[in-house]
Order: structure tokens, then C-alpha cells, then sequence
């Protein structure tokens, strides 16, 4: 099995039921009052979706941001976890046009060629290593439409001021030097761990396959702790 294999596998313990986001639905103050889901709503989806469009969801998990997609035409979610374990649609209701996949690599498969004409994903990259990112971001420019909107959430060590998070996020690693973990951004899964490659190495990507970055943080307020880039191909 290969790493990145390993990395999409490394999951299957996890967010039984979907995280606790879907759980206890949506919040101007999740997560110690650093995470309003309305504003990233307002921010990131709400006037950039509408009948017309066709959305992919990267790590829809448990469905709750998919709420915000039903009045698109049409839905693709991909996962490394699979429908019935995220209990997925126990929330979302069954509609033509709307479907999720399982996914086992990187390669977007499961899409059709100039099909998507926005993106969204949240609470995924910071999980996924830097050589997934790029497997991503290569492998979706043919998936998606001239034009198409993208909005995706990492991780980024300049934003992260909880101290205190941090180690508990160090804690799901083997690391117990901040910098060593800040450095290991591309290294083995471990229990659900997260991957501080940051804006700058991520937006180098988005230059390097041929994306225009919109900006580099859309959730400057509404989430205090990550950034989400938006960027348009
Ligand atoms: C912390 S949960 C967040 C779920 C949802 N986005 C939310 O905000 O409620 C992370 C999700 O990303 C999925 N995931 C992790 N790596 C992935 C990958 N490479 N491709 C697709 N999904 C992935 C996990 O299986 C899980 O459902």
C-alpha cells in the first residue's frame, strides 16, 4: 500500500456518525467561539451557489455543509470514509443529481471531465498531507469548469495561535516539538492528524497547476483559527 493509500485507510476509526458538526448543527460559536459556520455560509456558499450550479463537496462527511448544496442541480460528494459510516443519508435527502463516493485515491474518478463549476471543503486539507493536496488540485483541474469557484480550508501554523490546540493536535502525532510537527507537513497518517503545510505552500501549488487565487483567506473572521482559500480556474 502506498502512502497515500495508507493516508486515505488511516481513516476508517474516525467521526463514526459524522463529526460532531452535523450533531449539533449550525452555530454563530463552535469550537471555543473560533468557528461561525453562518458566516463561512455567508462568506463562501451562499452567493456563489444557486439552481444552476454543480457542486463537489471534498470530505462531506456527515453532511452538514451539504445542506447548504441541496438547492444546487447538481452534487457529487467524495469521501474516504464511506456513506453508511458518516451516516450521510441519514441527513441529506436522497435527489436526483446527487451522489457520493467512497473514494480510495486521488485521482477524481469518480468526476466527469469539465463537469464542476464549484468546490467547496471544509475541516479536510488540514487531514489530508501536502503530496494529497497535490494529487488533488492536479487531478480536479480537468473535473472542473472554466470559470469554477473554489473554496478550500487548511491548515496554516500563522493562524493557529492556540498554543494549547496545537499540542493536542501534536498529541495524535509521535512529535513533541511544535516546529518539528509544523515541519512534518507531509508525513505518515496518525489518528486522525493534521497538516500544517500553510497558504503559502498551498497557494505554490495552485500557481504551479494553473489556478487564479481569488484570495487567500475567506474566513479571515469567521474562522479564527484556519485559513480557506478561494481561488477560480
Ligand atoms: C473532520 S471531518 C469533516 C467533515 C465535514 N467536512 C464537516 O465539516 O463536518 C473530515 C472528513 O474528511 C474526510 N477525508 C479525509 N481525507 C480525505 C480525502 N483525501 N478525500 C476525501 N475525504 C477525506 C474524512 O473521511 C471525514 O469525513
Amino acid at each position: 500500500m502506498n502512502k497515500l493509500e495508507k493516508e486515505l485507510k488511516s481513516f476508517q476509526p474516525f467521526w463514526k456518525g459524522g463529526t460532531n458538526r452535523p450533531k449539533i448543527g449550525w452555530s454563530r460559536m463552535t469550537r471555543g467561539g473560533t468557528v461561525d459556520e453562518i458566516m463561512i455560509y455567508e462568506d463562501c456558499i451562499k452567493e456563489f451557489v444557486s439552481s444552476d450550479s454543480n457542486v463537489l463537496e471534498i470530505g462531506c462527511g456527515g453532511g452538514f455543509w451539504t445542506q447548504k448544496f441541496l438547492c444546487a442541480k447538481t452534487f457529487v460528494g467524495l469521501d474516504a470514509l464511506s456513506a453508511e459510516h458518516n451516516k450521510f443519508w441519514d441527513r441529506v435527502p436522497k435527489k436526483d443529481g446527487f451522489e457520493y463516493f467512497q473514494v480510495s485515491d486521488f485521482k477524481c474518478n469518480e468526476l466527469k471531465d469539465d463537469s464542476i463549476d464549484y468546490l467547496f471543503s471544509y475541516d479536510v486539507f488540514c487531514h489530508i498531507s501536502y503530496s494529497g493536496a497535490r494529487e488533488y488540485l492536479k487531478n480536479l483541474y480537468p473535473k472542473l469548469k472554466k470559470g469554477a469557484q473554489c473554496f478550500i480550508m487548511i491548515a496554516d501554523k500563522n493562524k493557529y495561535t492556540d498554543v494549547n490546540g496545537l499540542k493536542r493536535l501534536m498529541a495524535r502525532t509521535s512529535h513533541t516539538n511544535l516546529q518539528e510537527f509544523f515541519d512534518d507537513y507531509d508525513g505518515d497518517p496518525a489518528n486522525g492528524r493534521w497538516y500544517f503545510y500553510g497558504s503559502e505552500r498551498f497557494c505554490s501549488l495552485l500557481d504551479e497547476y494553473g489556478y487564479k487565487i481569488i484570495n487567500k483567506d475567506s474566513t479571515k473572521i469567521s474562522d479564527k483559527l484556519s485559513p480557506t482559500i478561494h481561488f477560480e480556474k
